[in-house]
C-alpha cells in the first residue's frame, strides 16, 4: 500500500499552514497510523517546532523545499500510511509540486476578505492544474472567533462562489502557540482540550475524503 498524500497549501502567510499540518500530522500519528511530515517550505517552520522539546511526540519529519520534492514523497510512500506536506506561503513552484503529488489538498483560510482573496488565487493555481489534472480540494477555516459574524458571513460566501469548505473550524486559541513552545500540538499537551478535539473533528472529516478516494482507486 502506498500512502496518502495531504498537501498543506495556500499562497498567503500566516494562514495556518504549518499549524494545521503539524496538528493533524500528530493527530493520526498517534492514533497509530505512520505518518510522515514533508517540510517543503525554505523557511522550516516545522523542522524547526520538531527540533523543540517533545519534537512533535517523535513524528518523523524531513525537510525538501525544492521542485523536486515530489520525488522524495513518491519515494517515501511506500513506508507510510500518510504523507502530510506543509508547503510555503510564497514560492508557487515548490507549492505547485505540492499539489501535483496530493490525493488531497487542504486550503487554511483566515475568516477576512483579504485573506479569502488570496485564498483564491490558490485555488485559481490549483484549477490550473499540474499537467491537466487538478487534485480534490477543501478549505478550512482557521483563526475564527467563536460565533462571530464574520466567521459566518465569509463562509456563506465561499459556499456560494463554490469553494468546498470543511465544516470543522480551528478557533482561535492560544493553544496552539503554547504547544508550540514545546514542539508539540494541543493533542500531545492537552489532549481533551477544546483545541485538540477541533483538530479530532477536522480529521474525521478528512479520514471520511480520504476513504472515499480510496474506494474510488481500488
Ligand atoms: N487556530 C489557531 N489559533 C491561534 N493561533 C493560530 C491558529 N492557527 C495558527 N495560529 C498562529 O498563527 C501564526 C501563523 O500560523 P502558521 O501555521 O505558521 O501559518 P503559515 O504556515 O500559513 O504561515 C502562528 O503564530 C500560529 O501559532
Ligand atoms: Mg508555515
Amino acid at each position: 500500500m502506498s500512502a496518502q498524500v495531504i498537501t498543506v497549501a495556500s499562497l498567503k502567510g500566516g494562514s495556518g499552514k504549518s499549524t494545521l499540518a503539524s496538528c493533524l500530522a500528530v493527530y493520526w500519528r498517534m492514533r497509530g497510523w505512520r505518518v510522515l511530515l514533508v517540510d517543503a517550505d525554505p523557511q522550516h517552520s516545522v523542522l524547526r517546532l520538531a527540533a523543540r522539546e517533545q519534537a512533535l511526540g517523535g513524528l518523523p519529519v524531513i525537510a525538501r523545499a525544492d521542485r523536486d520534492m515530489w520525488k522524495a514523497v513518491k519515494e517515501q510512500a511506500g513506508d507510510y500510511d500518510l504523507i502530510v506536506v506543509d508547503t510555503p506561503g510564497f514560492d508557487s513552484e515548490i507549492t505547485a509540486a505540492g499539489l501535483a503529488v496530493a490525493d488531497l489538498v487542504l486550503i487554511p483560510v483566515k475568516p477576512s476578505p483579504l485573506d479569502v482573496d488570496r485564498m483564491t488565487d490558490t485555488v485559481g493555481l490549483l484549477m490550473a492544474g499540474v499537467q491537466g489534472w487538478a487534485p480534490t480540494f477543501r478549505c478550512v477555516l482557521t483563526q475564527t472567533t467563536r460565533g462571530s459574524v464574520i466567521a459566518r458571513h465569509i463562509r456563506a460566501e465561499l459556499e456560494e462562489a463554490g469553494f468546498p469548505l470543511l465544516r470543522q473550524e480551528l478557533q482561535n486559541r492560544v493553544s496552539y502557540a503554547e504547544a508550540a513552545l514545546y514542539g508539540a500540538t494541543p493533542t500531545l499537551t492537552q489532549p481533551d482540550g477544546a483545541a485538540a478535539q477541533d483538530v479530532q473533528e477536522l480529521a474525521g472529516e478528512v479520514e471520511a475524503l480520504l476513504a472515499t478516494r480510496k474506494v474510488r482507486s481500488a
